[in-house]
Protein backbone atom coordinates (compact mmCIF):
# COMPACT_ATOMS: atom_id res chain seq x y z
CA UNK A 1 0.00 0.00 0.00
CA UNK A 2 1.35 3.17 -1.08
CA UNK A 3 2.48 5.66 1.78
CA UNK A 4 2.98 2.32 4.59
CA UNK A 5 6.07 2.86 6.58
CA UNK A 6 6.84 0.01 9.29
CA UNK A 7 8.96 1.17 11.80
CA UNK A 8 10.36 -1.49 14.07
CA UNK A 9 11.87 -0.07 17.56
CA UNK A 10 13.45 -2.01 19.98
CA UNK A 11 13.07 -2.64 23.75
CA UNK A 12 15.58 0.10 24.79
CA UNK A 13 14.62 2.88 22.07
CA UNK A 14 11.10 2.57 23.02
CA UNK A 15 11.96 3.58 26.35
CA UNK A 16 12.42 6.80 25.95
CA UNK A 17 11.27 8.27 22.23
CA UNK A 18 14.33 10.77 20.86
CA UNK A 19 12.77 14.53 20.12
CA UNK A 20 13.46 14.11 16.46
CA UNK A 21 11.85 10.76 16.33
CA UNK A 22 8.46 12.17 17.62
CA UNK A 23 9.49 15.19 15.12
CA UNK A 24 10.23 12.66 11.95
CA UNK A 25 6.34 10.41 12.83
CA UNK A 26 4.34 13.84 13.28
CA UNK A 27 6.16 15.19 9.83
CA UNK A 28 5.26 11.72 7.74
CA UNK A 29 1.71 11.64 9.37
CA UNK A 30 1.00 15.31 8.61
CA UNK A 31 2.19 14.32 5.09
CA UNK A 32 -0.31 11.85 4.57
CA UNK A 33 2.15 8.66 5.78
CA UNK A 34 0.50 5.47 7.61
CA UNK A 35 2.53 4.61 9.84
CA UNK A 36 2.95 1.19 11.43
CA UNK A 37 5.25 0.63 14.92
CA UNK A 38 6.44 -2.69 15.93
CA UNK A 39 8.22 -3.17 18.93
CA UNK A 40 9.92 -5.92 20.63
CA UNK A 41 11.18 -5.83 24.58
CA UNK A 42 14.32 -7.56 24.79
CA UNK A 43 15.86 -5.80 28.22
CA UNK A 44 12.82 -5.38 29.78
CA UNK A 45 11.66 -9.30 29.31
CA UNK A 46 15.45 -9.88 30.47
CA UNK A 47 15.06 -7.45 33.45
CA UNK A 48 11.59 -9.19 34.37
CA UNK A 49 13.32 -12.74 34.13
CA UNK A 50 15.70 -11.41 35.89
CA UNK A 51 13.90 -10.81 38.86
CA UNK A 52 12.35 -13.81 39.11
CA UNK A 53 16.04 -15.95 38.47
CA UNK A 54 14.47 -17.23 35.76
CA UNK A 55 17.23 -17.86 32.81
CA UNK A 56 17.52 -15.89 29.61
CA UNK A 57 18.72 -18.03 26.89
CA UNK A 58 18.86 -17.03 22.83
CA UNK A 59 19.95 -19.55 20.08
CA UNK A 60 21.07 -17.75 16.98
CA UNK A 61 19.71 -14.10 18.25
CA UNK A 62 16.42 -15.76 19.05
CA UNK A 63 15.07 -16.33 23.31
CA UNK A 64 14.35 -19.37 24.22
CA UNK A 65 10.85 -19.32 25.63
CA UNK A 66 9.13 -21.57 27.87
CA UNK A 67 5.44 -22.28 28.09
CA UNK A 68 5.84 -20.03 32.15
CA UNK A 69 7.81 -17.12 30.39
CA UNK A 70 4.59 -16.29 28.40
CA UNK A 71 2.90 -14.49 30.56
CA UNK A 72 6.13 -12.83 31.69
CA UNK A 73 6.72 -11.52 28.33
CA UNK A 74 3.01 -10.92 27.56
CA UNK A 75 3.96 -8.09 30.74
CA UNK A 76 7.23 -6.86 29.54
CA UNK A 77 5.57 -6.31 26.39
CA UNK A 78 1.42 -5.20 26.83
CA UNK A 79 1.99 -3.71 29.98
CA UNK A 80 5.65 -1.89 30.26
CA UNK A 81 6.72 -1.39 26.62
CA UNK A 82 3.78 -0.56 24.02
CA UNK A 83 1.84 1.07 26.99
CA UNK A 84 4.69 3.26 27.75
CA UNK A 85 4.93 3.80 23.64
CA UNK A 86 1.07 5.27 23.64
CA UNK A 87 2.32 7.27 26.48
CA UNK A 88 4.41 8.88 24.41
CA UNK A 89 2.88 9.48 21.31
CA UNK A 90 -0.42 10.56 23.18
CA UNK A 91 1.83 13.04 25.17
CA UNK A 92 2.96 14.61 21.60
CA UNK A 93 -0.31 14.31 20.30
CA UNK A 94 0.38 12.02 17.83
CA UNK A 95 -2.84 9.56 17.86
CA UNK A 96 -2.25 5.67 18.79
CA UNK A 97 -3.86 2.45 19.16
CA UNK A 98 -1.62 -0.53 21.14
CA UNK A 99 -3.28 -3.89 20.22
CA UNK A 100 -4.56 -5.77 22.81
CA UNK A 101 -7.57 -7.51 22.14
CA UNK A 102 -6.51 -7.74 18.46
CA UNK A 103 -2.88 -8.48 18.22
CA UNK A 104 -4.20 -12.40 18.60
CA UNK A 105 -6.20 -12.36 15.87
CA UNK A 106 -4.28 -9.90 13.53
CA UNK A 107 -1.13 -12.29 13.85
CA UNK A 108 -1.33 -15.67 13.36
CA UNK A 109 1.53 -17.90 14.33
CA UNK A 110 3.00 -20.99 14.52
CA UNK A 111 5.93 -23.16 16.14
CA UNK A 112 9.45 -22.29 14.32
CA UNK A 113 10.64 -25.51 16.29
CA UNK A 114 9.25 -26.63 19.56
CA UNK A 115 11.83 -29.15 20.36
CA UNK A 116 14.42 -25.91 20.20
CA UNK A 117 13.27 -22.42 20.70
CA UNK A 118 9.74 -23.83 23.22
CA UNK A 119 6.94 -20.89 22.54
CA UNK A 120 8.54 -18.97 19.60
CA UNK A 121 6.55 -18.34 16.60
CA UNK A 122 6.81 -17.64 13.25
CA UNK A 123 4.44 -15.51 11.30
CA UNK A 124 1.87 -17.68 9.07
CA UNK A 125 -0.40 -14.80 8.00
CA UNK A 126 -1.44 -11.27 9.12
CA UNK A 127 -5.19 -10.34 8.98
CA UNK A 128 -4.73 -6.51 7.81
CA UNK A 129 -8.03 -5.46 7.80
CA UNK A 130 -8.18 -4.13 11.86
CA UNK A 131 -4.67 -2.13 11.03
CA UNK A 132 -6.52 -0.88 7.49
CA UNK A 133 -8.95 0.66 9.48
CA UNK A 134 -6.94 2.37 11.80
CA UNK A 135 -4.86 3.64 9.10
CA UNK A 136 -7.52 5.00 7.50
CA UNK A 137 -8.64 6.58 10.81
CA UNK A 138 -4.96 8.69 10.80
CA UNK A 139 -4.00 6.05 13.91
CA UNK A 140 -0.85 4.49 14.28
CA UNK A 141 -1.47 0.76 15.08
CA UNK A 142 1.23 0.06 18.01
CA UNK A 143 1.69 -3.82 18.14
CA UNK A 144 3.50 -6.55 20.10
CA UNK A 145 6.00 -9.04 19.15
CA UNK A 146 3.38 -11.76 19.54
CA UNK A 147 1.06 -13.75 18.19
CA UNK A 148 -1.45 -16.47 18.01
CA UNK A 149 -1.44 -20.03 16.61
CA UNK A 150 -4.25 -21.90 15.30
CA UNK A 151 -4.94 -23.42 19.05
CA UNK A 152 -5.09 -20.01 20.49
CA UNK A 153 -1.77 -20.20 22.08
CA UNK A 154 0.22 -17.19 22.56
CA UNK A 155 3.91 -17.02 21.11
CA UNK A 156 6.64 -14.97 21.01
CA UNK A 157 7.87 -13.65 18.03
CA UNK A 158 11.01 -11.49 17.16
CA UNK A 159 9.75 -8.18 16.28
CA UNK A 160 12.15 -8.29 13.71
CA UNK A 161 10.81 -10.94 12.36
CA UNK A 162 7.00 -9.40 12.77
CA UNK A 163 7.74 -5.84 11.07
CA UNK A 164 8.98 -7.53 7.94
CA UNK A 165 5.74 -9.91 7.83
CA UNK A 166 3.33 -6.42 8.27
CA UNK A 167 6.15 -4.54 5.68
CA UNK A 168 5.78 -7.27 3.38
CA UNK A 169 1.53 -7.75 3.95
CA UNK A 170 0.95 -3.97 3.33
CA UNK A 171 4.41 -3.75 0.70
CA UNK A 172 5.32 -0.71 2.43
CA UNK A 173 7.05 1.86 0.78
CA UNK A 174 9.85 1.78 3.36
CA UNK A 175 10.71 -0.77 6.50
CA UNK A 176 13.17 0.50 9.41
CA UNK A 177 14.22 -1.84 11.80
CA UNK A 178 15.28 0.57 14.74
CA UNK A 179 18.09 -0.98 17.08
CA UNK A 180 20.77 0.44 19.41
CA UNK A 181 23.87 0.51 16.88
CA UNK A 182 24.08 2.79 13.68
CA UNK A 183 23.73 0.66 11.62
CA UNK A 184 25.42 -2.71 10.69
CA UNK A 185 29.02 -2.70 11.82
CA UNK A 186 31.70 -3.93 10.19
CA UNK A 187 35.34 -3.22 12.09
CA UNK A 188 33.36 -0.70 13.89
CA UNK A 189 32.55 1.25 11.10
CA UNK A 190 28.62 1.75 9.88
CA UNK A 191 28.31 -0.11 6.71
CA UNK A 192 26.16 2.67 4.16
CA UNK A 193 24.99 -0.25 2.74
CA UNK A 194 24.83 -4.49 2.34
CA UNK A 195 23.87 -5.82 -0.67
CA UNK A 196 21.38 -9.26 -0.56
CA UNK A 197 24.02 -11.31 -1.70
CA UNK A 198 26.84 -10.23 0.71
CA UNK A 199 24.50 -11.29 3.69
CA UNK A 200 25.36 -14.96 4.01
CA UNK A 201 28.81 -14.17 4.47
CA UNK A 202 28.94 -11.55 6.87
CA UNK A 203 27.13 -14.28 8.95
CA UNK A 204 29.57 -16.73 8.24
CA UNK A 205 32.66 -14.45 8.99
CA UNK A 206 31.03 -13.32 12.29
CA UNK A 207 30.56 -9.93 11.48
CA UNK A 208 26.97 -9.88 11.44
CA UNK A 209 25.88 -11.85 14.82
CA UNK A 210 23.06 -12.65 18.10
CA UNK A 211 20.20 -9.99 17.65
CA UNK A 212 21.64 -8.62 14.24
CA UNK A 213 21.04 -12.13 12.16
CA UNK A 214 17.13 -12.18 12.59
CA UNK A 215 17.00 -8.47 11.55
CA UNK A 216 19.61 -8.72 9.11
CA UNK A 217 17.34 -11.86 7.61
CA UNK A 218 14.26 -9.94 8.12
CA UNK A 219 15.45 -6.87 5.86
CA UNK A 220 16.69 -9.15 3.24
CA UNK A 221 13.42 -11.11 2.95
CA UNK A 222 11.54 -7.55 2.96
CA UNK A 223 13.77 -6.25 0.25
CA UNK A 224 13.66 -9.63 -1.97
CA UNK A 225 9.43 -9.18 -1.53
CA UNK A 226 9.50 -5.46 -3.48
CA UNK A 227 10.12 -3.16 -0.44
CA UNK A 228 12.48 -0.95 -1.96
CA UNK A 229 13.94 0.58 0.98
CA UNK A 230 14.81 -1.59 4.05
CA UNK A 231 17.03 0.35 6.27
CA UNK A 232 18.50 -0.68 9.93
CA UNK A 233 20.02 2.37 12.54
CA UNK A 234 19.48 4.42 15.22
CA UNK A 235 17.27 6.79 13.90
CA UNK A 236 14.35 7.42 11.62
CA UNK A 237 16.99 9.40 8.88
CA UNK A 238 20.31 7.55 8.71
CA UNK A 239 21.81 3.67 8.57
CA UNK A 240 22.55 0.74 6.95
CA UNK A 241 20.85 0.14 3.71
CA UNK A 242 19.87 -3.21 2.72
CA UNK A 243 19.28 -3.25 -1.13
CA UNK A 244 18.56 -5.82 -3.67
CA UNK A 245 21.83 -7.13 -5.62
N1 LIG B 1 27.57 -6.37 12.65
C1 LIG B 1 26.80 -5.89 13.65
N2 LIG B 1 26.49 -4.57 13.66
C2 LIG B 1 25.73 -4.05 14.64
N3 LIG B 1 25.23 -4.77 15.68
C3 LIG B 1 25.48 -6.10 15.73
C4 LIG B 1 26.29 -6.72 14.71
N4 LIG B 1 26.39 -8.03 15.01
C5 LIG B 1 25.71 -8.22 16.15
N5 LIG B 1 25.15 -7.08 16.60
C6 LIG B 1 24.35 -6.95 17.82
O1 LIG B 1 22.97 -6.83 17.50
C7 LIG B 1 22.36 -6.04 18.53
C8 LIG B 1 20.97 -5.55 18.11
O2 LIG B 1 20.01 -6.59 18.19
P1 LIG B 1 19.13 -6.84 19.51
O3 LIG B 1 18.23 -8.00 19.23
O4 LIG B 1 20.02 -6.94 20.70
O5 LIG B 1 18.30 -5.49 19.70
P2 LIG B 1 16.92 -5.02 19.04
O6 LIG B 1 16.48 -6.05 18.03
O7 LIG B 1 17.12 -3.63 18.56
O8 LIG B 1 15.92 -4.99 20.25
P3 LIG B 1 14.77 -6.08 20.65
O9 LIG B 1 15.42 -7.42 20.54
O10 LIG B 1 14.40 -5.64 22.02
O11 LIG B 1 13.64 -5.93 19.69
C9 LIG B 1 23.39 -4.96 18.73
O12 LIG B 1 23.25 -4.31 19.98
C10 LIG B 1 24.70 -5.72 18.65
O13 LIG B 1 25.11 -6.19 19.91
MG1 LIG C 1 16.27 -8.17 18.58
Amino acid sequence: MKDVIVIKIGGVAAQKLSTSFIEQVKNWVDNGKKIILVHGGGVVINQLLLERHLPSRKIKGLRVTNQSDIPIIKKALLDIVGQGLTQQFNQADIDSIQLVSHLGQTVSADYIDKSIYGYVGQVTDIHSSYLEQLLDDHIIPVLASLGENADGQLLNINADYLAAAVAKKFQAEKLILMTDTQGVLEDKKVLPQILTSQVPQKIQKGIIKDGMIPKIESAVQTVLSGVSQVWIGNSLSAGTLIAEG
